[in-house]
C-alpha cells in the first residue's frame, strides 16, 4: 500500500523519495468505537503480520492492552477525520452505527481517506426503520407485512383495532436496541406508543412509528463485507437478545451469541445471499447509494423461508465477537481488500466447530446499571484453553479494571463443537467476579439440543 508523504516513523521501506511502501508489516489503523464488538475487532487485527500500529477511539480499560485508545467524541465526525489525518491511519473501521449514520463515511471520502462503513444516504437502512421497509418492499425482499405508518399517536392507537395480536411497534429512528416491542396486548402496544411519541424517551427518533406483523421461528445473524458489488460472507451468528435465561424478560443489546456452519443448513446460505443479500447490495447501488462496510441482514427463519427483520450499518454487537474467533484468515487483508478493489479476490476460511459469548452484564442493565464495580478473575479466566476476554465496558487503572457500562465483558471461547465451546465460555466466565454480574446461562444451548436432536 502506498500512503502519503514519508514521515520515516517506523516505516521498513525502501526511500522512494518522495513516497514510502509500509507493506513490509507497516498497516496503521484506527477503529472507531469502545464496546466489546470494537475489542473483537482490534484482537483480530493486532494478530496481523501487516498491522504496525491500531488506534480505537475511544476504546475502553480493555482495548487498551491490545490498542492505543484515544479520547474522541464518536457523534464529531470532523474531529475523527481530523484524528485519521493526524494518526496518518492508513484505514479507519467504524464499529457502532451513530457515526455512520450522522455521515464519518461522507467526511472521511471527502478528505481523501480510506474507512470500512457506508456512506450517510447508505446507513438509512439502520438510521430509518421506515426506510428500510420502504426499501425491501419496492425490491420485493421477504419481509413482515406492514401494518402501517404513523406520525401522529392518536393514528398509531386508532391502527391498534385492526392489527392481529401479537403486532410489532417500531420507532422509525435510533434507539440504542430500545426502539422495538414485540406486543401481546393493546395496553401493552399503547403504553410503548405513548413513551415512544408522547414522552419522546428516545426524542426525534420515535416521531414516527411503524407497526408489522409478528414473524415466527428463529432469528439469525447473517453479516457480510462488501464493496458495494461483491460480497464476503462472515461466518453466521445467532444473538440472544433478551436478559433472561429461555429469552424471557426484556430486550438488550444481546447477551450473547454463537456460530457455527451448522446455523446454515442445506442451501439456507445461497438462499440468503441469492434473495436477499445480493438484491439489497444491487438495488442500493441502482438507487445511487453504494454500499461499502458490513452489513448486517437480521433474519427470522419463518416456515415460508428466511425473512428480513432489520438492516443493520454495522457488524453486530455481540455476534462479532464468535465471528472474528472462527477467522482463519487476516482481518486487515480483508479490509484493505475491501478498501482498494481487490474484495472479490479475496478468500475467506473458517475454523471448523463452534464459538460461544456469553455477556456478563453490570446490576441494572438494561436498565440503569451500576458502574464502578472493580472486576477480579480476569487472569484466571484468560487461562482456560481457547477464551478470549473482550471488554465492552471497563475502565483501567493501573493493572485493574472497573465496570463502566451495562455490558461489561463477552466471555468468548472455541471449540470443536457447541458443548466444547459452551463448557470453556462458562468455565471462563465463572472465574470472572464484580458485584451485581450476572449473565445467562443458556447461550447456545438451544443450537446443541438441536444438534443432538438432528443426530449428529
Ligand atoms: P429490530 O431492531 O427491528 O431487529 O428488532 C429487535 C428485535 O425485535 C429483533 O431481533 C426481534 O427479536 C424482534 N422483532 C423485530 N421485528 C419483528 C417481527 N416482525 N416479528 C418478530 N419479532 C420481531
Ligand atoms: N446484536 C444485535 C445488534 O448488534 O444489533
Amino acid at each position: 500500500m502506498l500512503v502519503g508523504a514519508c514521515s520515516g516513523v517506523n516505516s521498513q521501506t525502501v526511500d522512494t523519495g518522495t513516497h514510502c511502501d509500509y507493506r513490509s508489516g507497516g498497516m496503521k489503523i484506527l477503529v472507531i468505537g469502545g464496546g466489546g464488538r470494537e475489542h473483537a475487532l482490534v484482537w483480530k487485527l493486532r494478530q496481523s503480520p501487516r498491522v504496525e500500529k491500531l488506534w480505537c477511539a475511544p476504546g475502553n480499560g480493555g482495548i487498551s492492552q491490545d490498542a492505543e485508545c484515544v479520547p474522541v467524541d464518536i457523534k464529531d465526525v470532523a474531529t475523527m477525520a481530523v484524528l485519521a489525518e493526524r494518526l496518518k491511519a492508513d484505514l479507519t473501521v467504524v464499529g457502532p452505527e451513530l457515526p455512520l449514520v450522522l455521515g464519518v463515511a461522507d467526511e472521511f471520502a471527502r478528505r481523501g481517506l480510506a474507512l470500512v462503513g457506508p456512506s450517510k444516504q447508505a446507513a438509512q437502512l439502520e438510521g430509518s426503520k421506515v426506510f428500510a421497509k420502504d426499501f425491501l418492499a419496492r425490491h420485493n425482499i421477504p419481509t413482515a407485512s406492514l401494518y402501517g405508518v404513523y406520525d401522529s399517536p392518536g393514528d398509531a392507537y386508532s391502527a391498534l383495532c385492526a392489527v392481529d395480536w401479537p403486532v410489532v411497534v417500531k420507532a422509525d429512528g435510533l434507539c440504542a436496541g430500545k426502539g422495538v416491542l414485540v406486543a401481546a396486548t393493546p395496553d401493552d402496544a399503547t403504553a410503548f406508543i405513548e413513551r415512544l411519541m408522547e414522552k419522546r424517551e428516545f426524542g426525534e427518533a420515535g416521531a414516527r412509528v411503524l407497526m408489522e406483523e409478528t414473524l415466527e421461528g428463529e432469528e439469525l445473524s447473517f453479516i457480510v463485507l462488501t464493496d458495494g458489488e461483491h460480497v464476503l460472507p462472515l461466518a453466521p451468528t445467532r444473538d440472544h437478545k433478551r436478559i433472561f435465561d429461555g429469552n424471557r424478560g426484556p430486550n438488550t443489546g444481546g447477551m450473547g451469541a454463537y456460530s457455527a456452519d451448522a446455523l446454515l443448513p442445506g442451501d439456507l446460505g445461497q438462499r440468503i445471499l441469492d434473495t436477499m443479500v445480493r438484491p439489497a447490495i444491487q438495488a442500493l447501488a441502482a438507487e445511487g447509494r453504494p454500499y461499502k462496510g458490513f452489513l448486517y441482514f437480521g433474519l427470522m427463519l419463518t416456515a415460508d423461508g428466511p425473512k428480513m427483520l432489520e438492516f443493520n450499518c454495522r457488524s453486530g454487537d455481540p455476534e462479532t465477537q464468535p465471528i472474528v474467533t472462527r477467522m482463519d484468515f487476516d482481518l486487515a487483508e480483508a479490509l484493505e481488500a475491501l478498501t482498494t478493489g481487490g474484495l472479490h479476490k479475496f478468500r475467506a476460511g473458517w475454523k471448523d466447530g463452534a464459538s460461544v459469548c456469553v455477556v456478563m452484564a453490570a446490576k441494572g442493565y438494561p436498565g440503569e446499571p451500576e458502574t464502578g464495580k472493580r472486576i477480579d478473575g480476569l487472569a484466571e479466566a484468560q487461562t482456560v484453553p481457547n477464551v478470549a476476554v473482550f471488554h465492552a465496558g471497563t475502565q483501567r487503572d493501573g493493572d485493574s479494571y472497573y465496570t463502566s457500562s451495562g455490558r461489561v465483558l463477552g466471555v468468548t471461547a472455541t471449540g470443536a463443537d457447541f458443548p466444547r465451546a459452551i463448557e470453556a465460555a462458562y468455565a471462563a466466565a465463572r472465574r470472572i467476579r464484580f458485584d451485581g454480574a450476572h449473565y445467562r446461562t443458556d447461550i447456545g444451548a438451544q443450537s446443541v439440543s438441536k444438534t443432538h436432536a438432528a443426530g449428529d
